[in-house]
C-alpha cells in the first residue's frame, strides 16, 4: 500500500489536504491525474447506471436538507457508532471494533463507557448559530432522491420498475478514519435508488448484486479479488431487509467497495408521515397508490478509484530494469494517448504539435518533450497511458509513426492518416 501511496503523491494522482500546514486528518485531494481517474470512474458507472439504460434517469440533489428530513430517515436518532475514549493516552476507538472493552489496546490504559456518537456534520444556515438554524451535511446521497421521488416519477413519466442515480458528495464524521482514500469524513458516493412492485423486491435485489459484481470486473478488476458478501440479520441497518456488499481484497484485506441493500418501503413511509405528504405512487392500470420498494446499490467513488489503482498496480522486472505499470482499463486510464518526438528537434516537435492536436478533441492526450525515450514510456507506464505514439526522424518523410502498447510493450508503424481509427479500435 505504501508504494501505491507514493506513486499517487509523485505522479499528482492524490496528496494530502492542506499539507503545507501539516494535513488535515483523513482529506485528500486529487491532482491533475488522479482527477481524470476519478473522473472517469464516476463517467463509466453514470454511462452503466444511467445512459445505456431506458429505466435509470440522473438527479442532482442539494447537499444541504431539511433537517426534518434526517428525522424521518432514522439519521438523527440512530446514525451513531459507539464510541470509547482511553483515559489515559486520549485515544479514540469504535467499541464495535475492540474484542476486550476494559483495556486500551493501544497504551493498556482504561477505557470509558460506551457512548453513542452521531456521524453527522452539523452546520448553520443563515446568520444565527442557534439550534433553529442547524442543518447537516447529508451523510448519504440517497434521502435527496427519496423525497424527490414524485417529481421525478411524474416528470421523467416512470413507473416501477425504475430508477434514480446520483453521484455526489457526502460527510460523516467518521471515528476511525484511514487506510488512506478508504474511509474519509468527505467522499463522493454513486448511489442509485430502484423503484419496484413489493412482489419484485427479491428478484431485483438479486439482479442488481450480479450486475454490481459484473461492473467492477468490466471495467477491469481481476474477478478472484472481487466477492460477494452477505450480511448477517444482526449487520443490517435499520432500513434493510437485506443487504450484500460487493467486497475488494484491499492489502489491508477483505474490504467494503458498495452495498446493496433492500430498503424497502421503509423511507418513501417515513417521508410521507414526516411531512404529510403522500409519496405512494399511482397505478394508472389498477387505478391503487402503493409504496414501491426500494433496491439499492450504493458506491462510493474514492473507494472504487482506490480498487482500480490497487489492482491495476504491477511492478515488472527488477533492478534497473524494473517497469511500473497500471494495467488500467482504458476508459479509466487518465491519459489515453502520449505523443512522443524521439527528441527536442525543431522539426520532430512541430509534428508532434499537430499530430496531438488532431488527437485531442477524441482522447485526453499529453505531450512529453523530456528525457530518453525509455524514460518517457516507463512515465507513461506509470500513469497507466495505454498507448503512445512515437515521432521520429522517419516520420518527417513518410509520415507514418510508430504506437507502443503498454501492456504488451509491442510496436506497431502506422501512417498518420490511419492513427486515429487506430486509436478508436485500440481504446474502445
Ligand atoms: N445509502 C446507503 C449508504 O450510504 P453505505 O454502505 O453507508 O450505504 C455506501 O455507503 C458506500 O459509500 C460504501 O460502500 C462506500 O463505498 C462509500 N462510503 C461510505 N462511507 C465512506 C467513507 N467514510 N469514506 C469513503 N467512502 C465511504
Amino acid at each position: 500500500m505504501e508504494k501505491i501511496v507514493s506513486l499517487c503523491k509523485r505522479r499528482g494522482f492524490i496528496f494530502q489536504s492542506s499539507e503545507i500546514y501539516g494535513g488535515l486528518s483523513a482529506c485528500w485531494d486529487y491532482g491533475p491525474i488522479g482527477v481524470e481517474l476519478k473522473r472517469n470512474v464516476k463517467e463509466a458507472w453514470w454511462r452503466a447506471m444511467v445512459h445505456s439504460r431506458r429505466d435509470i434517469v440522473g438527479l442532482d440533489a442539494s447537499i444541504l436538507m431539511h433537517p426534518r428530513v434526517w428525522e424521518a430517515s432514522g439519521h438523527l436518532a440512530g446514525f451513531a457508532d459507539p464510541l470509547v475514549d482511553c483515559k489515559e493516552c486520549k485515544e479514540r476507538f469504535r467499541a464495535d471494533h475492540l474484542e476486550n472493552l476494559q483495556k486500551c489496546p493501544k497504551c493498556g490504559g482504561k477505557l470509558t463507557e460506551v457512548r453513542k456518537f452521531n456521524l453527522m456534520f452539523k452546520t448553520f444556515m443563515g446568520p444565527l448559530e442557534d439550534e433553529s438554524a442547524t442543518v447537516f451535511m447529508r451523510p448519504e446521497t440517497a434521502q435527496g432522491i427519496f423525497v424527490n421521488f414524485l417529481n421525478v416519477q411524474q416528470a421523467a413519466r416512470l413507473k416501477p420498475p425504475f430508477g434514480i442515480a446520483q453521484i455526489g458528495k457526502s460527510f460523516r464524521n467518521e471515528i476511525t478514519p484511514g487506510n488512506f482514500t478508504y474511509r474519509t469524513r468527505e467522499f463522493e458516493q454513486m448511489e442509485m435508488e430502484f423503484f419496484v412492485p413489493p412482489a419484485e423486491d427479491e428478484q431485483w435485489y438479486g439482479y442488481w448484486k450480479k450486475a454490481r459484481f459484473d461492473w467492477y470486473v468490466s471495467c477491469g478488476i481481476q474477478p478472484d479479488h472481487l466477492r460477494l458478501r452477505d450480511h448477517a440479520k444482526e449487520e443490517l441497518a435499520h432500513y434493510a431487509k437485506s443487504c450484500c456488499d460487493v467486497e475488494y481484497n484491499f492489502p489491508f484485506g477483505w474490504s467494503e467497495l458498495e452495498g446493496i441493500a433492500n430498503r424497502t418501503d421503509f423511507d418513501l413511509k417515513q417521508h410521507s408521515e414526516h411531512s404529510g405528504k403522500s409519496l405512494a405512487f399511482f397505478d394508472e392500470e389498477t387505478k391503487q397508490h402503493y409504496f414501491p420498494y426500494v433496491i439499492e446499490p450504493a458506491a462510493g467513488a474514492d473507494r472504487a478509484t482506490l480498487a482500480f489503482l490497487v489492482d491495476a498496480y504491477a511492478v515488472e522486472g527488477e533492478g534497473k530494469d524494473a517497469r511500473t505499470v497500471l494495467r488500467l482499463h482504458p476508459a479509466l486510464a487518465p491519459i489515453k494517448v502520449a505523443v512522443l518526438p524521439l527528441s527536442k528537434n525543431e522539426q520532430l516537435v512541430p509534428l508532434a504539435d499537430e499530430v496531438a492536436g488532431s488527437l485531442r478533441k477524441h482522447f485526453m492526450i499529453d505531450v512529453d518533450l523530456t528525457g530518453s525515450i525509455g524514460k518517457r514510456y516507463r512515465r507513461q507506464d506509470e500513469v497507466g497511458t495505454p498507448l503512445c505514439v512515437t515521432i521520429d526522424f522517419d516520420s518527417l518523410e513518410d509520415r507514418a509513426v510508430t504506437v507502443r502498447d503498454r501492456d504488451t510493450m509491442q510496436q506497431e508503424r502506422v501512417a498518420i492518416p490511419e492513427l486515429l481509427p487506430l486509436l478508436h479500435e485500440r481504446l474502445g
